[in-house]
């Protein structure tokens, strides 16, 4: 019965199911596989080092990162995630460890609008699953830092402080600063200061005036004078051109516009997010999986970003938790579970380290983290599988 509801939205979706029919049971089976790939590193590592980042080429044990650094939330978002599915009590313990490290976040003044990625998707997952008062306060006070980089002028918060001087940017924002909208919107509405709401639907609109161009595709940074707010510049950092289509760009764009309707009910959001997926969808390769960026002038050679497909997995499916139209809801259900098949496949799953997948890419421009299991891709493809269970059980 299950398998059935797949079946169908993808049948009524017209996609190709031949290929790949990612049903319930898959759900279910790539759930206990990462469940027990983490708890099996568990002992491994030890709380102290720091939290789990990047394999390095060759190696199999988490490189880490310290609290600062942008991606310290996700290893004990997933182990949330991991601990609520299961109910192991390991995991319980282990996730209680890793985000009691999360806890200087709130006390000093990062800036950084990475704020939002560091506290929400830990501590925030943390809070949503045991209701601890500590939580919320960490969460409450990050927001009031966070919200500190809003300039009312521009529309927007600032994403990279530091580089006001190193690089002449008076305001910058990044299409990833979509995403640290969730901890504002959440604040609003648990204690928090209202006017939270404002800001990230302000946030919201002025990137989706400025961010994109007429096929729906993604710039990776805007710079905007901060006493005019007038753009100056729509470069990038991470891709491959300025005019080029950074693919986690792209897909951080669909889930942070499915993110901001489902926080709001604007259409304009929702409308977003389905163009931002359907240019997203249409430049794939047959995998499903992204190379890093959408307009390299030749592929060969070149690397795929499983962290995009698994990050555009989960926006996906929570945009279909809130679309009304069936024909849209079983698209989009139906391209969220052609990536996530490709990404469970021998292809993608890291055999040989500690992590979940293989084959991502941080910064190619930087020569950083190339063609390597990365955290925040474990993070997001754990994520849609829980999505895609939570939207079968409310079909039931
Ligand atoms: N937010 C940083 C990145 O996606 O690499």
């Amino acid at each position: 019965m299950k398998n059935l509801f797949f079946v169908l939205l993808c049948f009524l979706a017209g996609c190709k199911m031949a290929k790949n029919d990612f049903n319930h049971n898959d759900v279910v089976c790539q759930l206990d596989y990462s469940k027990s790939k983490v708890i099996d590193s568990l002992d491994k590592m030890d709380v102290n080092e720091g939290f789990p980042r990047t394999v390095k080429k060759g190696e199999s044990a988490w490189a880490t990162t310290g609290v600062g650094g942008w991606t310290s939330g996700f290893y004990p978002g997933l182990l949330w995630y991991l601990y609520e599915y299961s109910g192991d009590t390991v995991l319980l313990e282990k996730a209680q460890c890793y985000t009691a490290r999360l806890e200087p976040i709130r006390k000093l003044a990062w800036n950084t609008h990475d704020l939002g990625f560091m506290m929400y998707c830990g501590v925030g997952n943390g809070f949503r699953v045991t209701g601890k008062p500590e939580y919320k306060e960490w969460l409450l006070q990050t927001a009031d830092s966070l919200a500190l980089l809003f300039n009312p002028k521009v529309g927007t918060t600032l994403s990279w402080p530091w580089m006001k001087k190193r690089k002449g940017w008076p305001h910058n924002t990044i299409i990833d600063n979509m995403l640290n909208l969730e901890l504002l919107f959440w604040a609003s509405k648990n204690g928090g200061n209202p006017d939270y709401y404002d800001m990230a639907v302000s946030h919201a609109q002025t990137t989706l005036k400025n961010h994109f161009r007429p096929d729906n595709s993604s710039y990776h940074l805007v710079v905007y004078d901060d006493k005019t707010g007038q753009v100056l510049q729509k470069i990038t950092d991470q891709g491959f051109a300025d005019e080029s289509v950074w693919s986690r760009g792209q897909a951080w764009a669909i889930y942070g516009f499915a993110m901001c309707y489902r926080e709001t009910g604007l259409t304009e959001f929702r409308d977003a997010a389905i163009g931002m997926a359907d240019y997203f969808l249409t430049h794939l390769p047959d995998d499903y999986v992204p190379y890093w960026d959408f307009k390299l002038p030749d592929v060969n050679g070149e690397e795929r970003d499983a962290s995009a497909a698994a990050i555009a997995a989960s926006g996906l499916i929570d945009l279909v938790k809130h679309l009304e139209d069936p024909k849209l809801k079983s698209k989009y259900l139906c391209a969220a579970g052609e990536i996530l098949a490709s990404l469970s496949s021998d292809g993608y799953i890291s055999h040989n380290t500690m992590a979940i997948l293989d084959h991502s890419v941080g910064s190619k421009p930087h020569d950083s983290e190339i063609d390597v299991p990365i955290i925040y891709a474990d993070y997001y493809y754990v994520e849609a599988l829980t999505r895609m269970l939570q939207l079968e059980r409310q079909s039931d």
